[in-house]
């Protein structure tokens, strides 16, 4: 097993280009079982999880290449509509292939994802709007399979909670379902967007981009000749190289990036202190001259995403004052707050709550990261923190930062890759 060994403190300089967003790849990828041609998309991360999904539909039949960023999809030759345990339990965004089978096959069998690091994470609203639009659910042997006859029936679905991945399932078996398909309280995330945009380029009849509400004509079970793609550039890889900027001093920009869809996050960074220039898709950041204390809640686009709370927390912990991280997405999203603690922070946990007392002085320790987010943040400590930290189980990190140790070494950090 790999871990990566960092000396800090450490200072960055120069520039870091962002690569294309995982969790718009993943259901991007899935979205092409809708299609009947050959799909090209470009900018594609050269992630775990992306070589995960991947095998996935190869396991169904798809063809696929992925070389210097550039993916080659065919799954015109998919004959299998089972996604197996083996594949679902390393990813949960597997789940992603529920809505697209369901819809171009009218059967699947997809493995139960389970519980994962960050909480329960059911599975719940996905199922109930595929019932809503005419779906026979059943759950046996720790698979879900779902049977649509007469294929899927558009139907008015109010999502009792904004969640990412359901909407994209819905939105995607919904394209290919007969009638009209409303869907109230959707996710407005840049990667649902992305999605939506696809489908519309592709000539499925969809409104309401953008928004919370969906309108969505299905093509009555016909598949799409769909268009090719540039996928859009990931906001929490972005976040994560800004927080870097500011926990080490330094000033870098970072290349290939979609500033609007970095406001909230950009707004705390200005609120602790640091200055960020915006050029076209570069942003620079320069650190505060004094880190302050900040006070984030966690919620669905556009306000602050849960994948940047981690690396908040690392930050707050240089800043001075006291600074409050509410967690409101995800129940068991502080693992990361124990292995801080290691490296010399003071937080305290109560509920969904993290206080950080700030100031305080890292030293380097031997640490463990525990689920994706939580890794890059104790990366960023390590980079603050004086002496050695070893950040062990970084295959989590391996799952969606492409070329993590590369990139920063190329700033300077002073990291390396080792073997256990
Ligand atoms: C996606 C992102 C993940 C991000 C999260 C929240 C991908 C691949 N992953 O995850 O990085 O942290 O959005 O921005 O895009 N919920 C239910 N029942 C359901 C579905 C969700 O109760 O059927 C709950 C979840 O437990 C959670 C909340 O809704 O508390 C939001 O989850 P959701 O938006 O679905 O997260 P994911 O799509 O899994």
């Amino acid at each position: 097993m790999d871990y990566l060994r960092i000396q800090g403190p450490t200072k960055l300089s120069g520039t870091v280009t962002i690569s294309g967003a995982k969790n718009a790849a993943l259901p991007l990828i899935t979205l092409t079982l809708l299609a009947h041609n050959k799909v090209t998309l470009t900018n594609t991360p050269e992630v775990a999880d992306i070589k995960t999904l991947l095998k996935l539909l190869e396991n169904l039949g798809a063809t696929s290449t992925l070389n210097n960023h550039v993916l080659e999809l065919d799954t015109s030759t998919v004959n299998h509509t089972m996604a197996n345990y083996d594949i679902v339990k390393t990813m949960r965004a597997s789940i992603l292939v529920l809505g697209p089978l369901l819809a171009r096959f009218g059967h699947c069998e997809v493995s139960l994802p389970g519980g994962c690091a960050i909480g329960q994470r059911p599975i719940d609203l996905h199922l109930k709007a595929l019932e809503q639009m005419g779906a026979e659910i059943t759950i046996h042997a720790g698979y879900v399979n779902a049977v649509a006859p007469k294929g899927l029936q558009g139907a008015h679905i109010i999502f009792d909670k904004i969640t990412v991945t359901g909407t994209a399932n819905i939105v995607m078996a919904a394209a290919l379902a007969h009638g009209k398909t409303v869907l109230v309280n959707c996710a407005k995330e840049p990667e649902v967007v992305q999605l939506c945009e696809i489908l519309r380029d592709s000539g499925v009849d969809i409104t309401g981009i953008g928004s919370s509400e969906l309108t969505i004509i299905g093509t009555g079970g016909k598949t799409l000749e769909m268009v090719d793609f540039e996928i859009i550039p990931d906001r929490i890889e972005a976040g994560t190289y800004l927080c870097a900027g500011a926990i080490t001093n330094s000033t870098i920009t970072l290349e290939k990036v979609r500033p609007d869809h970095l406001d909230a996050v950009t707004a705390k960074l200005e609120q602790m202190g640091c200055t960020i220039d915006i050029d076209g898709t570069n942003m620079t950041i320069h650190p505060a001259a004094e880190l302050k204390h900040v006070e984030l809640i966690t919620q669905e686009y556009p306000a602050f995403p849960t994948d940047m709370q981690a690396q908040f927390l690392a930050l707050a912990t240089l800043a001075k004052g006291t600074s409050i991280i509410e967690e409101r997405l995800f129940e068991n999203r502080f693992m990361h707050v124990s292995e801080l603690q290691r490296l010399g922070a003071d937080i305290r946990l109560n509920g969904h709550t993290a206080t950080v007392i700030g100031e305080s002085p890292l030293f380097g320790a031997d640490v463990m990261a525990t689920d994706l987010r939580a890794s890059s943040a104790l990366v960023l400590a390590a980079m603050a923190a004086e002496g050695t930290t070893n950040v062990h189980r970084i295959y989590h990190l391996d799952r969606g930062y492409e070329n993590l140790e590369q990139k920063l070494r190329a700033l300077g950090a002073k990291i390396e890759r080792l073997s256990e």
